[in-house]
């Protein structure tokens, strides 16, 4: 396939068909295209933008460059998921899904990997001794069928037209793109076979989109389309100025998720998790209402039932239980520990999330080339929230680090992250609007 006319019509801002947009996956997902010509495509689409015909043309090339699940249809539970724009500390999935599940919904979900700054399911879940996530579609439906919930990751049969996208952007500069983050999330929710959607799309310095009203915009592309494609798909708008909960980083996420499950995580990270559940208790009809869904959600998540289905799903995903417990019991797992300190007495009115996204991603977290290996371990955990008075000495983070140089050059860059005030300024909304 000659590819450079097409290149050159997005560089210049034409449209291109359906067809056309086909014959791109088609070609690329079939080795036929390098990675060279579609970064400059990429590029193009970053600048150039899609409408939103070439949206859904996309969209469904990336979907249908695989398999699609295929769900029994005489089962009364209904096919549900979620999914994030990406954001920092962003674990909302890890205890979600089980809940779902428990709340008698089957769940398929399809997550991805760290992008940027922000950090990824599956690399989250990989940290997990043991667990696999590529489960390929029979495993997939099977589990889901069998437990209600799996949690996998795009493979060479199941939309393998975003897990090449997907990596390349991450490289490449171009994720912050609507119709390309659009085509991206929906390729693999699409491909899910699911009957609601809850999207929790992030704004703020660490997210993708810098300001509300752009959250609102790429909102309002993938409920949209994913509307017109059958999909009962709602939006919350969430701010991503400060991390969710007190960690960031892979291992430290499960941890904190886990905590989650037993009832004693970070109130913001619940109240996401609650927010999506009772969302999709009310999409499907489950619930007449956001009050009474929200309470029984909450009601089942103190049962110990999903925490229950946690070791459940990593059974059946390959992990080692034991070796999962005896990790989880440990106070760290990377080589070194750093404590940071404040140095001045105050009310924290910033933890600035795209500092915090950097410090974890130079840590080893996450990628800056297409091949960079994840330090699963690595870091920052006890951070200080917003609204918290902190004394002199007080810790603000601890740092994991493989080693004390990059624990220390780690450390100063975190004390930047926090700003301080004199008196407790009013607290910012966490969920600022909804689609
Ligand atoms: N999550 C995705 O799956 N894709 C994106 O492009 C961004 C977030």
């Amino acid at each position: 396939m000659n590819f450079l006319p097409l290149i050159e019509a997005k560089r210049d801002g034409r449209a291109l068909t359906p067809a056309q947009l086909q014959e791109v996956i088609t070609a690329y997902v079939a080795g036929k295209i390098p990675d060279y010509q579609i970064s400059a495509f990429l590029m193009a689409v970053f600048f150039r933008g899609l409408d939103s015909a070439e949206t859904r043309a996309l969209t469904l090339a990336m979907r249908d460059s695989g398999e699609v699940l295929k769900f029994p249809r005489n089962d009364p539970r209904p096919v549900v998921d979620k999914h994030s724009t990406g954001g920092v500390g962003d674990k909302v999935s890890l205890p979600l899904a089980p809940l779902l599940a428990c709340l008698g919904f089957r769940v398929p979900m399809i997550s991805g990997r760290g992008l940027g700054i922000t950090g990824g399911t599956l690399d989250k879940l990989e940290s997990i001794p043991g667990l696999t996530t590529q489960l390929g579609p029979d495993r997939l439906v099977g589990q889901t069928q069998s437990i209600g919930v799996a949690m996998g990751g795009q493979t060479a049969n199941m939309i393998p037209a975003d897990k090449l996208l997907y990596a390349l952007r991450d490289v490449t500069a171009t994720v912050p793109s609507i119709p390309l983050i659009t085509a991206s999330i929906l390729s693999k929710k699409l491909a899910e076979g699911l009957d609601a959607l809850i999207m929790d799309v992030k704004f703020g310095p660490a997210a993708f989109m810098p300001t509300r009203d752009q959250a609102r915009n790429l909102a309002w592309s993938i409920v949209s389309l994913a509307i017109e494609c059958g999909v009962m798909t709602r939006a919350l708008l969430v701010d991503m100025s400060a991390p969710h909960g007190r960690a960031a980083g892979n291992w430290l996420e499960v941890k904190e998720s886990v905590q989650c499950l037993e009832g004693h995580g970070p109130a913001d990270l619940q109240t996401l998790v609650i927010e999506c559940a009772a969302s999709l208790l009310v999409q499907t009809d489950k619930s007449p209402g956001m009050i009474e869904a929200r309470q029984t959600a909450l009601d089942c998540l103190a049962s110990g039932a999903p925490r229950r289905k946690w070791d459940q799903l990593l059974v059946a995903q390959g992990a080692d239980l034991d070796a999962f417990r005896a990790k989880i019991q440990q106070d760290h797992t990377a080589p070194v520990v750093l404590e940071c300190v404040s140095g001045e007495d105050g009310f924290i009115h910033q933890c600035d999330a795209r500092i915090i996204g950097e410090i974890v991603r130079d840590l080893g977290g996450g990628r800056m080339t297409k091949t960079s290996v994840i330090q699963p371990d690595v870091g920052v955990d006890a951070l200080a929230k917003p609204g918290e008075e902190v004394r002199r000495g007080a810790v603000l983070g601890r740092i994991h680090a493989v080693t004390m140089e990059q624990a220390e050059t780690a450390g100063a860059r975190l004390k930047t992250a926090f700003a301080f005030a004199p008196r407790p300024l009013p607290a910012r909304p966490l969920i600022v609007d909804e689609l």
